[in-house]
C-alpha cells in the first residue's frame, strides 16, 4: 500500500487548500499533477468567492450527475455544457491558432458524418425537392504563402432551411445537404445548395434548464460546416456563418469570430452567394472520429 503523505490536518477554511495540494504532491504523472493542482487552486478560490450554501452545493452536484444521465448515443450533454460556458471554443482556439493568417477553426459539432457523398464541383447538395432559397458557395483553399492548395478534400454539411440536419429530420432524404468536393488546380471548389437556417441547441436536459434560468436564447446563427484536408496540412475544421443572421453576434456556443462571419450576398438572379477563402497551416492530416455513422 502507498505510504501516507503527512500533509497535515485541517485547521480552518484557510488551511485546506495547501493541505490538499500537499496530499497530491507526489502524483507521478507531471501533467496530471499540474492540471490537478491548478484545478484545486481555482476551484477553492471559486468556492471562497461564491460561498455556496449546502443546498446550492447539492444542486451543483446534481447538475453534474444529470449531465451524465442525459448523455447517450444521440446527445452529449457534457459537451453541450462546456459549449454553453465557452470552454469548448476556448480550448479549440488555444489549440488551433498560430496567428499566421490561417483560417480560424471552429467546433466539429455533433452532426458530421464520415461518409458524405463524393461530388463534383458545381453539384448541388440539396437532395430534397422542397424549395429553399438557392445558394451558391464558391471557395478557394490557400496555404500560408498564398499558393493554391489543389487536391484538398472539402467536406461540407449544413442544416436545412428549417434549421435541421438530415439525420434529425425524417422528412429529408439521406445525406441531404452533405457532400465531399475536391479543390481544382487553382485550389477552388464550388457547389450549389439552399440557404441554411440557424437552430437551437437541445433544450430537454439540464443545459436547457440552465439557459432558461439565465434568460439566454438557445440559437446558433445559420452556418455551413467545412472540413478541409490534404496531406502536409493540418486538417481545417471550421464553420462559416451568415452575417445577416440576427444571432451573428449572439451565438449560444460562441463559435463566431470576425473572420468566420461570411458575407452571404443576394445576387440579381435571386440566388444567394457566398465567396470564402480558406487558409491552411502546415501539419498533419488527421480525420476525427465521426460523431454520427
Ligand atoms: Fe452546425
Amino acid at each position: 500500500m502507498t505510504e501516507p503523505i503527512p500533509h497535515g490536518i485541517v485547521d480552518g477554511a484557510d488551511s485546506i487548500t495547501g493541505i490538499v495540494l500537499r496530499a497530491m504532491a507526489r502524483t507521478p504523472d507531471e501533467r496530471l499533477r499540474t492540471v490537478m493542482e491548478s484545478l484545486v487552486r481555482h476551484l477553492h478560490a471559486f468556492v471562497r468567492e461564491t460561498r455556496p450554501t449546502e443546498e446550492e452545493f447539492e444542486r451543483g452536484i446534481d447538475f453534474i450527475v444529470r449531465l451524465g444521465q442525459a448523455t447517450g448515443p444521440e446527445k452529449n450533454e457534457g459537451i453541450l455544457a462546456s459549449d454553453l460556458l465557452g470552454v469548448s471554443t476556448l480550448v479549440m482556439l488555444l489549440n488551433n491558432a498560430i496567428g499566421r493568417g490561417e483560417t480560424d477553426a471552429a467546433l466539429l459539432g455533433p452532426f458530421w458524418r464520415g461518409n458524405s457523398p463524393v461530388c463534383s464541383n458545381g453539384d448541388s447538395i440539396a437532395r430534397d425537392a422542397r424549395e429553399g432559397e438557392p445558394l451558391e458557395v464558391h471557395g478557394e483553399v490557400r496555404d500560408l504563402q498564398g499558393h493554391p492548395v489543389a487536391g484538398a478534400v472539402v467536406d461540407v454539411w449544413q442544416a436545412s432551411p428549417v434549421g435541421l440536419y438530415e439525420n434529425q429530420d425524417p422528412a429529408q432524404p439521406e445525406h441531404n445537404l452533405r457532400g465531399r468536393f475536391e479543390t481544382d488546380a487553382q485550389g477552388r471548389f464550388h457547389f450549389r445548395s439552399v440557404k441554411p437556417a440557424g437552430y437551437p441547441v437541445p433544450l430537454d436536459g439540464p443545459c436547457g434548464e440552465l439557459l432558461r434560468a439565465q434568460d439566454r436564447h438557445p440559437y446558433r446563427p445559420a452556418h455551413i460546416h467545412f472540413m478541409i484536408s490534404r496531406e502536409g496540412f493540418k486538417t481545417l475544421i471550421t464553420q462559416v456563418f451568415d452575417n445577416s443572421d440576427n444571432c451573428i453576434a449572439a451565438d449560444v456556443v460562441f463559435g463566431v469570430t470576425p473572420a468566420l462571419s461570411g458575407d452571404f450576398r443576394k445576387q440579381a438572379n435571386g440566388a444567394w452567394r457566398l465567396d470564402y477563402r480558406f487558409v491552411m497551416q502546415p501539419g498533419t492530416r488527421r480525420i476525427p472520429t465521426p460523431p454520427l455513422p
